[in-house]
């Protein structure tokens, strides 16, 4: 696997002297090449990709999805709105939120896509008069994920109408006049790519439940590899392993399926990351650790604290030693670690890193995807890290 810290020593140092740490650097050309290769592979399948706005909404990354022919996938009216405001047309955009939008009536009108997530919001669309067109996310019953946090489907996960509801999805559909022609599932972000295999067969036999589905949105998930042992999805084995599935069913049942995917991560996550600079180190005595603290933390970037997420992290200076560090945020939180267990962020798991002195930069790698869309903005009342962009 390439690093995924894209900038050199001196590149790095360049962009700190211009806009001072922490910043969030976006590799533009890595943007571009990355959607490119994503395009490539759905066109095996006819599939839509739609991108997960939700990873990181930066008007430069839209802009840039969009004439490159991506399509949307919006979590909130809000993440609707921005794509709306800076010239993404709405029916590019398909919206699945958890919140039942404020004025539902208006976005249906509006041409957005809209894609209910609970039998409440079904009922909702009902109140409006809207007799279009409509999609349901259903929790299929299987879940899974990187880490357990990021699983968002089986019994423990609210997303989604839970799979044996189907039934009254249907009473639903003859009552209001709608027609459900999208069927969405995500059963979470970052697992095993083997597990595709089986998810699309198990929402294969969900849309057999529904005769009025015409598109299969698989939800995103697609797995990449932030750090150097972890293997990254290969999208087009596994669109490719969509269309048999889907060919197979068309042998079946007769009805033709549109396929649509939603990744974030896998578009973004390893074309951004930090750059911060070290502002103390600290030890614990003879038994203890040595610690590295940043101008950064979970105010800038939340996935170490919150899932035990594994970043690459590099001391970005010319020494030939290395030594064992725990790296944590300059907030006042005991639970502000960037080196966390991994999948385990109550625990510390110190990195062999570059000996670092006071004043180094320090970059954390895969930081494109839920950084800058997921910080804590505001902690500790700390400024949030700039963003830019780079054509590496
Ligand atoms: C409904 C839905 N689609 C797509 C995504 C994007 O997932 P990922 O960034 O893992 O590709 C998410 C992530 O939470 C999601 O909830």
């Amino acid at each position: 696997m390439a690093s995924t810290i894209f900038t050199s020593r001196k590149l790095a140092a360049k962009l700190a002297a211009k806009y001072g740490t922490p910043i969030y650097v976006y590799n533009l050309r890595g943007l571009e090449a990355r959607a490119k290769q994503l395009l490539e592979a759905c066109s095996i399948a006819g599939c839509l990709p739609r991108y997960a706005i939700k990873a990181n909404p930066h008007e430069r990354i839209l802009k840039l999805f969009a004439r490159l022919g991506l399509g949307f996938d919006a979590s909130s009216e809000y993440e609707g709105e921005l794509a709306v405001s800076i010239g993404i047309a709405p029916q590019k955009i398909n919206l699945s939120s958890q919140q039942p939008p404020k004025d539902l009536e208006k976005i249906l009108q509006s041409r957005v896509e809209f894609t209910a997530t609970s039998l409440h919001q079904l009922e909702l669309v009902a109140q409006t008069g809207w007799q279009g067109n409509i999609g349901v996310r259903i929790n299929p019953g299987i879940g899974a994920g990187g880490t357990n946090r990021t699983a968002t489907g089986g019994v423990s996960a609210s997303f989604g109408i839970w799979h044996e509801y189907i039934p009254k999805i249907l009473r639903w559909q003859k009552r209001s006049g709608c027609q459900i022609v999208r069927l969405h599932i995500h059963i979470g972000s970052g697992y095993d790519p083997k597990i595709w295999h089986s998810s699309i067969n198990t929402a294969l036999s969900l849309v057999e439940q529904l005769p009025s589905v015409t598109i299969l949105n698989m939800g995103g998930g697609f797995k990449v590899a932030r750090m150097p042992d972890e293997t990254e999805a290969g999208m087009a084995k596994i669109i490719r392993s969509f269309n048999i599935a889907l060919k197979d069913f068309r042998r079946r049942t007769d009805r033709d399926l549109r396929l649509e995917i939603e990744p974030g991560t896998w578009l973004v996550a390893n074309n951004g990351l930090i750059l911060s600079r070290v502002v103390d180190i600290v030890d614990t005595g003879k038994n203890g650790f040595q610690f590295i603290k940043l101008d950064t933390g979970m105010n800038d970037f939340l996935r170490p604290a919150m899932y035990g997420a594994q970043h690459e992290i590099e001391v970005l200076n010319q020494a030939t030693s290395k030594k064992h560090y725990v790296v944590v945020g300059h907030n006042c939180e005991s639970g502000d670690i960037l080196t966390p267990e991994p999948g385990n962020p109550e625990l510390i798991r110190p990195r062999l890193l570059n000996m670092a002195g006071i004043g180094d930069l320090v970059a954390i790698g895969g930081a494109g995807a839920y950084g800058a869309s997921m910080r804590v903005a505001g902690y500790n009342s700390f400024p949030s890290a700039a963003e830019v962009f780079v054509d590496e």
